[in-house]
């Protein structure tokens, strides 16, 4: 599943949150990649643990917290703390998949990436290029969303992220662990959670979306790791 959650900030928070991320220090990107995506990564970052990288990455993760959307498609159960990079002057990430299993440095804590999240923070107007292109069974998804849009996609896809030929690009990225490992049973649980609020705004008070709301539940029950 491939799925655009628009308006995570509004465009006064995208600012607020741009201004903090312009002082922090930005290093070499390849200090977060795998021996692999490390050839084919170009970009800069900010540290992990950096006091700023961790007061933006609890104010992202609190919002997407009461995000109804996200909530519903991810079904997180745990979310590695957001990263941030900054494409510009012919960037670029080529083609790779993410690692598997992500350690958050300085802890004992492991996430396994079923999901992984890019946040926009630049608008698109502000740069040419920087594409995030998505490769599934259904082809190539070019993604460049307005500032505070945040895509969601399976971690299992490869995907890079196209030079940046003019100004810059700012987003924020991580992965999510799922309660439910496989792309297509989230897809389906996802469907059918969409299906039954649908059912529930048009015929209030019918007894077949109290069914369908058990079906969901036993679904997830015989599915979820938690
Ligand atoms: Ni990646």
């Amino acid at each position: 599943m491939l799925l655009t959650i628009p308006e995570v900030f509004t465009p006064e928070q995208v600012a607020e949150i741009r201004r903090l991320l312009d002082q922090a220090e930005w290093v070499d990107g390849r200090v977060t990649a795998g021996h692999q995506s490390a050839q084919a990564k170009d970009n800069m970052q900010i540290p992990e643990g950096h006091p700023i990288a961790e007061k933006v990455g609890e104010r992202i993760l609190s919002t997407l917290g009461q995000n109804p959307l996200f909530i519903t498609a991810a079904l997180p159960v745990k979310v590695f703390p957001p990263l941030y990079n900054r494409y510009a002057g012919g960037q670029s990430f080529g083609t790779h998949v993410d690692n598997a299993i992500r350690h958050v440095k300085g802890t004992s804590h492991r996430v396994r990436s079923d999901l992984s999240a890019t946040l926009f923070f630049s608008q698109p107007e502000e740069y040419d290029g920087g594409e995030l292109v998505i490769e599934d069974t259904y082809g190539l998804h070019s993604v460049k969303l307005p500032a505070g849009h945040l895509v969601l996609y399976p971690s299992s896809s490869l995907h890079h992220v196209r030079p940046v030929t003019r100004g810059a690009r700012v987003s924020s990225f991580f992965w999510i662990q799922s309660m439910i490992r496989q792309d297509a049973q989230r897809s389906l649980l996802f469907d059918l959670d969409l299906a039954i609020q649908n059912l529930n705004q048009e015929r209030p008070d019918h007894k077949v979306a109290v069914q369908l709301t058990g079906v969901y539940h036993n679904l997830l029950r015989q599915w979820a790791e938690v």
